[in-house]
């Protein structure tokens, strides 16, 4: 962990803006990769989080179509509702953009460009589902039929979501169409091709090369590649995308969905960059070799980041693969996946209206899928927040700071002589930040978390060996240094937490000075002390 001020492209999957996220995206993607990017700036390192509203794409016109309005109305809405609840979440983005900008079109049609005039993408003739009755040919997401792999009956055009497998809609067993709710027919049309079989080779080795990576990723990933990839069709027959920038295919299609939102990554970067009035500085996270790239993305999206969007850039050159793409599992609600498309589970948005920002992002972060499906219930969360965040950290911090304020004339206390009860809980403090660190380092978001919250534990047990409120009243001096040996414990503490618990470190920053780095530092004896609140609420009526 020497490095510092190395270049971190904190990249996060692209949520759709065609209905409110629940709570299994937020733990799936955006509070891990948020949770790291804090980790990384206390590190030293130069962080650029990106991500945006990907605006295109089936699940926005089907949601347009059922209600009646234009594609962009629906965008626009939850485009503004995501970055409501980023913020009310304190999500760290350096950039939050969308795919609907003017930069974006021309960093994808830049990149179709390049990738067509170097032969990596051409032009094909093949078959797609036509439905006769709304005489129009019909995007992946308008097909519904049987998986067949897993058998599940409601597979879309696109993809399972039984099984997680990628589908093409000629797969599909029993296909039928989602406007009409008609048998389509196959019809022949044009479209451009990604020649992803160029990239077999570079991508099979340069996924050997991966050290670290989630098991469920690195497997998955190379037992696509040994099924041998295929070719995939860029464009499609919508209105409602990025245009292609040559004409040669005719009126009423789009560039695909999945080809241009994975290029986000880097438009939001030159985004950010002319933002910051220096419009080469993305060049930093995506050429310069000492530069790392970390893709947060739920299991369903894997493919896209492993080896389509890798092969893009492979294809374009010069630009950098992902160090690391920790991909989650799936947060379910009971046992069923957690979808907003089906209504299952709690939305970001009912999440905030029921839990304390901080209270929120612990039990997500508690609960992480990064090694399996995690089931979280209300219960679950109210669990979290009662008897591990409020009874474990929330009074610890109280109470030292009650204690404190009441007996040492609202001031820190001088540390006196400490012994070694004393110089053992502070030494490890200092080990827990090695360990939450160390799982930080191999984005163990949810490791990190429970080391951080035996080290307020271990502060606990030595409160509750010292007995300084006991002390008091037979040896000041001696419960003076019990205190400044607890507040100075905390003061490491809180550095574990401060990735995850942006809101309540405010708090603790205004009495106890900014964390600025991954360590414990001293708290100046004299420094004020103030009568606290808590950091907390307590869940009063737990509802399970
Ligand atoms: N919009 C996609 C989804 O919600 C994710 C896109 S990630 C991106 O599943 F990288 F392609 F943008
Ligand atoms: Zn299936």
């Amino acid at each position: 962990m020497d490095n510092s001020n190395t270049p971190i492209l904190v990249a996060v999957a692209w949520p759709y803006a065609s209905g409110s996220r629940h709570l299994g995206h937020l733990a799936g993607a955006y509070l891990p990769a948020d949770v790291f990017a804090r980790y990384q700036r206390l590190r030293g390192n130069r962080v650029l989080m990106v991500s945006g509203s990907d605006v295109h794409g089936t699940p926005i016109t089907v949601r347009a179509d059922a209600e009646g309005v234009t594609p962009n109305e629906i965008a626009d809405k939850y485009h503004a509702e995501f970055v409501e609840e980023w913020e009310k979440l304190d999500i760290s983005w350096d950039c939050y953009t969308s795919t609907g900008t003017e930069n974006h079109k021309e960093v994808v049609q830049d990149l179709f460009m390049n990738l067509l005039n170097k032969g990596h993408i051409d032009k094909r003739e093949s078959e797609q589902y036509f439905d006769q009755e709304a005489s129009r040919f019909l995007p992946d997401r308008y097909i519904e039929g049987t998986c067949p792999y897993c058998e599940y009956s409601e597979a879309r055009g696109d993809q399972c979501e039984n099984c997680g497998r990628t589908l093409d809609p000629q797969e599909l067993v029993n296909p039928r169409s989602k406007i009409s709710g008609s048998v389509p027919e196959l019809r022949s049309t044009e479209h451009f091709y990604l020649r992803l079989s160029d990239f077999q080779d570079s991508l099979e080795s340069w996924l050997s090369t991966r050290e670290g990576w989630r098991k469920h990723v690195l497997n998955f990933s190379k037992g696509w590649i040994e099924e041998g990839l295929q070719d995939r069709a860029i464009t499609r027959d919508l209105d409602w995308g990025i245009e292609i920038p040559v004409d040669d295919l005719g009126e009423g299609k789009r560039i695909y969905v999945w080809f241009e939102a994975v290029i986000g990554y880097l438009s939001a970067a030159k985004e950010w960059a002319v933002l910051q009035k220096d419009p080469e500085a993305w060049r930093e996270w995506w050429e310069n070799q000492e530069a790392r790239s970390f893709y947060f993305i739920g299991k369903d999206n894997i493919p896209f980041h492993t080896i389509i969007w890798p092969g893009m850039l492979i294809g374009a050159g010069g630009l950098n693969l992902p160090t690391d793409v920790p991909a989650n599992q799936y947060v379910t609600f009971k046992g069923g996946k957690a979808s907003a498309s089906r209504g299952v589970g709690l939305t970001i948005g009912e999440g905030l209206d029921l839990f304390e920002p901080d209270a929120l992002r612990y039990a997500l972060a508690a609960n992480l899928p990064e090694q399996s499906d995690t089931d979280i219930s209300i219960g679950e969360i109210e669990r979290r927040i009662n008897e591990e965040l409020v009874a474990t950290w929330g009074n610890l911090v109280n109470r030292v700071l009650s204690m404190i304020n009441k007996n040492c004339e609202g001031q820190a206390p001088e540390p006196g002589n400490r012994n070694d009860q004393d110089n053992k809980v502070l030494s490890e403090v200092d080990a827990i930040l090695i360990k939450t660190a160390q799982h930080l380092e191999k984005v163990e978001i949810r490791s990190a978390l429970r080391a951080a919250m035996d080290g307020a534990g271990i502060v606990n047990a030595y409160l509750n060996a010292t007995e300084p409120w006991k002390v008091i009243k037979e040896d000041l001096e001696r419960a003076q240094t019990i205190l400044s040996t607890a507040l100075e414990a905390i003061n490491g503490i809180r550095v574990a937490f401060a990735p995850y618990l942006p809101f309540s470190t405010k708090i603790l920053e205004e009495i106890l000075g900014p964390v600025v780095s991954w360590e414990r530092n001293h708290v100046l004896p004299g420094t004020s002390i103030p009568k606290p609140t808590p950091l907390f609420a307590k869940i009063e009526t737990p509802s399970e």
